[in-house]
């Protein structure tokens, strides 16, 4: 791949983060700038308030660029939120030349046949994926062009989502001036950072647990198998911790992040009263014991999530824990003791992704970075295929590069 700039924007709940990189090859993708800002306006992954998230957005952007020195025309941006529904599908169609050799219009045809599934009212396809071929019913192929058979079958899994709350998130990013030029489902974009091939192979659950959602996606046979979207993630443990100990939401939330842990049992000795601020102190072992019941919940509901109760067969690779709720000391532990199954947290560094910014080290980047590496990897464009901002759109968008390119007399995209 020649060089390119890429720009992404995980629209999270607690944080907006803007990411630009330069992408050498697939392995080779320097982070140029980050702009993380406080979210506003987003309730467990969706719009509900437009002004206070397009100003979130609309900061975002400006640190990301300031930061980067570059200027940002269009990005991909991360869907997520309990509207989105997935399923797999099968499409089949047969080769009918002589010789019944298979050409790309027969993948085509196949893979518009997967389509074909019923999306219920207000609902549109967000992603249609390819997770494997086979030729003649069984044998089980990863690229079937070029080869001979009778019949070509594609197992594809279908993911389908919200019409308003898609166009809301798209509204809200084009009402910053920038173009959004893909969507992407956030646990794809998430897996891309922190999974390794072999356990995609192998059979993975990779959680992501946000401020407002956990994200789940299950990898198998090296494809895409499942995905998920639980409203309930952080906010509702430090919620809880505020309502269980009479705290105020941002005290809870620091004491949450300095002294939670989740099996403090493995943490002997300290039982005494934690605070932090403005007078206000817990016991330690409370603190502990509201953020250990709220994980177990989140992990059993995790496996209510899953398509089948052998969760241990599809995916003796385990669990993958990221987003800011995994960096809760003692999480894998209690993991490990819900699922028998191994537990790990996972963070972007490693993922062929490299630059000066600590976000590569924290979970909660897992999906920002993921939004990079996705394009970068080629992996499929949306199904959505977005509607460019018409004559209005254009306008503003030359408008806002003038002023660019008078501001900063930056270069345009070095493509
Ligand atoms: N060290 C820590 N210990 C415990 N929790 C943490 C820590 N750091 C961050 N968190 C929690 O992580 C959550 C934010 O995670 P993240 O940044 O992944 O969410 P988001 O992407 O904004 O939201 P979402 O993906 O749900 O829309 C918050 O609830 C925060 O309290
Ligand atoms: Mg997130």
């Amino acid at each position: 791949m020649a060089k390119k700039i890429v720009s992404a924007i995980d629209v999270g709940t607690t944080k907006i983060a803007t990411i630009v990189a330069n992408v050498r090859s697939q392995d080779d993708i320097e982070v140029l700038g980050v702009g993380v800002v406080p979210s506003h306006g987003l309730h467990k992954g969706i719009v509900v308030n437009m002004d206070e998230a397009k100003a979130s957005i609309s900061e975002s952007v400006k640190e990301a660029q300031s930061i980067s020195g570059m200027r940002i025309d269009s990005v991909c941006v991360g869907v997520t939120g309990r509207h989105i529904t997935s399923l797999n599908n099968r499409g089949v169609v047969a080769i009918p030349r002589d010789d019944r050799l298979v050409r790309p219009q027969d993948l085509k045809r196949a893979l518009s046949a997967a389509r074909s599934v019923h999306v219920p009212e207000g609902k549109k396809l967000l992603h249609a994926i390819p997770r494997y071929y086979a030729l003649n019913g069984d044998e089980r192929v990863e690229q079937p062009v070029g080869m001979h058979g009778a019949r070509l079958d594609v197992e594809t899994h279908i993911i389908t989502a919200s019409v308003s709350s898609v166009q809301n998130l798209v509204k809200c990013v084009r009402s910053t001036g920038v173009e959004v030029e893909d969507l992407i489902l956030e646990p794809l974009a998430a897996s891309e950072a922190v999974l390794t091939p072999q356990e995609r192979e192998g059979g993975v659950i990779m959680a992501d647990i946000g401020g407002g959602t956990t994200d789940v996606a299950v990898f198998r046979g090296g494809g895409i198998y499942h995905t998920s979207i639980i409203p309930v993630a952080g906010y509702q443990v430090t919620s809880d911790i505020a309502i269980g100990l009479g705290l105020p939401f941002n005290i809870a939330e620091n004491m949450k992040k300095r002294y939670g842990n989740v099996t403090p049992g493995l943490d002997t000795g300290k039982t005494d009263e934690v605070g932090i601020e403005n007078g206000h102190s817990a016991s330690y072992r409370d603190l502990c014991d509201i953020i250990h019941s709220r994980m177990e919940e989140l992990f059993e509901l995790i496996l209510l999530e899953m398509p089948t109760t052998d969760y241990r067969t599809l995916a003796p690779c385990g669990l993958v824990l990221t987003g800011g709720t995994a960096n809760l000391t003692g999480l894998a532990e209690l993991g490990k003791s819900v699922l028998r199954l191994p537990v790990r947290k996972g963070q972007p560094l490693g993922a062929g992704i490299y630059g000066i910014t600590d976000i590569l080290y924290d979970s909660a980047y897992a999906t920002t970075t993921g939004l990079i590496l996705w394009q970068a990897r080629n992996r499929e464009r949306s199904a959505w295929q977005v509607k460019r901002g018409g004559i209005l759109g254009s306008f503003v968008s030359l408008l806002r590069r003038l002023k660019w390119q008078k501001r900063f007399l930056l270069p345009h995209r070095r493509e």
